[in-house]
């Protein structure tokens, strides 16, 4: 990780985020809920700008001397009843795993959660992303249950395991 920095998003990133959203996506073993079909450049830096603006949202990315090469995003519950809860997502590039992005991005996402008054983070991931569950679970974040045909993938209903951090 040395190698890497960590900061947050800019709109003109978008390019960059689209791009790396788009490849993730469409690697065969179907890690992300969307399916190559990621957002274009003009919705996603719509949506950074908005993030900027935003106390209740953050994207961060990861880049070191050839670009972004992973991306955080995080989000608080819109309800009031759940306004302490705050889901996340996370991907890295596939020629820049196991090098310990993953878990810095987690360890970005509890410091953001504590800034943020967010007691709670949570997650979905495909019971078959053995990686992502790995690490999770490697962190400290538990599995809460499944959640049966949630996800639409490829014209497929899929499950999703629920996993959560307690922010202390
Ligand atoms: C899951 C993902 C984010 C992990 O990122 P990463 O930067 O490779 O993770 P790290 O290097 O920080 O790994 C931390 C620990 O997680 C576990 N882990 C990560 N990848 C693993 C793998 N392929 N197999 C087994 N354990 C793994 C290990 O315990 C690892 O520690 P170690 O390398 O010291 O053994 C990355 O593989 C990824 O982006 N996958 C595609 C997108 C995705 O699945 N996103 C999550 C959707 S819910």
């Amino acid at each position: 990780m040395n190698t890497y920095t960590i900061r947050r998003a800019i709109p003109a990133d978008a390019a960059a985020l689209v791009e790396l959203g788009r490849a993730v996506s469409s690697e065969p073993e179907a890690w992300l809920i969307t399916e190559g079909d990621w957002r274009n450049v003009g919705e996603e830096r719509r949506y950074l700008r908005a993030v900027r603006r935003s106390p209740h949202a953050a994207v961060f990315v990861v880049e070191n001397g050839g670009g972004i090469v992973a991306r955080l995003s995080l989000a608080r519950d819109s309800h009031p009843a759940s306004a302490h809860v705050a889901d996340l997502g996370l991907m890295v590039a596939a020629g820049h795993r196991r090098r310990g992005i993953g878990r810095s991005l987690l360890e970005q996402a509890v410091a953001w959660a504590r800034e943020s008054g967010i007691e709670k983070l949570e997650l979905h991931v495909f019971p078959h992303n053995e990686p992502a569950i790995k690490l999770y679970e490697q962190f400290g974040f538990e599995r809460e249950g499944t959640r049966r045909n949630h996800f639409r993938r490829g014209g497929r209903l899929l499950d999703a395991v629920l996993m959560a951090y307690r922010v202390d």
